[in-house]
This record gives C-alpha cells, sequence and structure tokens, in this order.
C-alpha cells in the first residue's frame, strides 16, 4: 500500500508575507488529515518561513529545483545542503519548465537526482512528453528515454525515497487535464520503466503521481486509478482551500 503524495508547486509566485500567511492557514486543514505525504514547493526566497512555519505539522517542504554541485562560483544557483538546512525534505527535479525555459536534460536531471540523495533530500523527479511528442506516437519513447537516463546510476538502497511524477507538457497550465485512463496508462508504464531501472521492489513502493490541471473535482478520478498515487499541483496550489481540497481527494478517492 502506496501513502499518497500530493505536492503544490507554486513556482515564481508569493512573496514571504503571502507565503506564511498561506502556510499557516494549511496547516490547520492538514491536522486531521491522516495516511497522506503533503508538501508545499515555495519560491526559494520563502523556503526558510514556511518551513519554520509548518514546524511540527505533518506537511513537508520541497525546493522546486537544485545545482548538482555541493558549492561554488554558480550565481544564482542553490545546493543540496543549503536546501536541506533551510528545512527541504524534499526537491522537485526536471520539471518541463526547466526543461523547456533553462535547458534542462536527462543528464542534468540525474546529475541533481544524485546530489539530491546524497544530501538526504526526496527527489520528486517529473518526465511526461509534449503534445508533438504525444500525436506523433512518441510518448512511450520519450517516458523511457526520461526515466532510463534520469534514473541512470542510482544506488538501489537509496532509490526508496525517488517520487516520479508524471506531468504531460499538454496538461501543465492549460486547463486541458489527462483523462483518468490516460493517466493510469502512462503512470502503469512508468512503473515498468522504473522496476527496469531500479527493480521490482523499488517500483512497487514508488509513488507515481500526475501533475497537469490537477484541481478539485479532477483530483479525486484520477487518484482513483491504481497506478496514480497522488498529485503535483501548479494553479489550483495556489490557494490554500482548494490545495486542501485537491488532498483530501487525493488521499480518500474513493469517498
Ligand atoms: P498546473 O501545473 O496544475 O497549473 O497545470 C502543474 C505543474 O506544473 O506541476
Amino acid at each position: 500500500m502506496r501513502t499518497p503524495f500530493i505536492a503544490a508547486n507554486w513556482k515564481m509566485h508569493k512573496t514571504v508575507v503571502e507565503a506564511t500567511t498561506y502556510a499557516g492557514i494549511f496547516r490547520e486543514r492538514m491536522a486531521r488529515v491522516r495516511d497522506a505525504e503533503v508538501v508545499l514547493a515555495p519560491p526559494f526566497t520563502a523556503l526558510h518561513a514556511v518551513a519554520a512555519t509548518l514546524e511540527g505539522s505533518r506537511v513537508g517542504v520541497a525546493g522546486q529545483n537544485l545545482h548538482a554541485e555541493p558549492q561554488g562560483a554558480f550565481t544564482g544557483e542553490v545546493s543540496a545542503g543549503m536546501l536541506r538546512e533551510a528545512g527541504a525534505a524534499y526537491v522537485i527535479i526536471g520539471h518541463s519548465e526547466r526543461r523547456q525555459l533553462f535547458g534542462e536534460t536527462d543528464e542534468t536531471v540525474n546529475a541533481k537526482l544524485q546530489a539530491a540523495l546524497g544530501a538526504g533530500l526526496a527527489p520528486i523527479v517529473c518526465v511526461g512528453e509534449t503534445l508533438a511528442e504525444r500525436e506523433s506516437g512518441r510518448m512511450f519513447q520519450v517516458l523511457n528515454r526520461q526515466i532510463e537516463a534520469g534514473l541512470v546510476s542510482v544506488e538501489a538502497e537509496r532509490a526508496g525515497s525517488i517520487v516520479v511524477a508524471y506531468e504531460p507538457v499538454w496538461a501543465i497550465g492549460t486547463g486541458r487535464n489527462a483523462t483518468p485512463p490516460q493517466a493510469q496508462e502512462a503512470h502503469a508504464h512508468i512503473r515498468q520503466r522504473v522496476a527496469r531501472a531500479l527493480g521490482g521492489d523499488i517500483a512497487a513502493g514508488c509513488r507515481v503521481i500526475y501533475g497537469g490541471s490537477v484541481k478539485p473535482g479532477n483530483a479525486g478520478a484520477l487518484a482513483a486509478q491504481a497506478d496514480v498515487d497522488g498529485a503535483l499541483v501548479g494553479g489550483a496550489g495556489l490557494d490554500p482551500g482548494s490545495f486542501a481540497e485537491v488532498v483530501a481527494q487525493s488521499a480518500a478517492p474513493a469517498v
């Protein structure tokens, strides 16, 4: 039985004041939530303050990105150790916006994954095809490449904390989510490829979460799929009430 995993990626939204106000409201909303791992990913500037606001609660904090090196002359970058010390226990790696707008590749994803695991951060590794790739029948090929190259050379004893997020690029911020059967098809495939990369035991326990226009109203039907273990939420994660509703629907999809 995999514990549902639900994360809000705030992207480049929220000042420190806005972020801590949200975190204060949200921690109250989560006080009665059991059997779900719930995470907020604020921008770096608000990460420490959000972690402090959530201290002692069941809600964790994630970085949205990291640099693969532990330190050095990398202006504008942040390391895994810095994220850990600021209060993060998780980090998002290879989000499609990082791949498309900032030139990240499967190789940089793998380097960042190794750095995160080395520092004790649980990685949330994003994969997913573009609309052109799906429509030209290359979806599985793209997912295979992203998983194979992204997860290469990971030590089995460290791999248990890896979460994989399936985020079809055509569904992100578009209001057009994958249907539950489309998500299930991709997630089952991803789990098979994770098994190839990391072994069957790791794959069986790995949370494969869905991202792309998740909101109250579709979260439950997505999470009810056998291989959908939660959600990575953008737009609907910017409001504590709507994100709390997504958590409730994802954690208890049958209700
Ligand atoms: P969205 O974003 O929920 O706004 O589509 C998802 C994401 O980018 O993780």
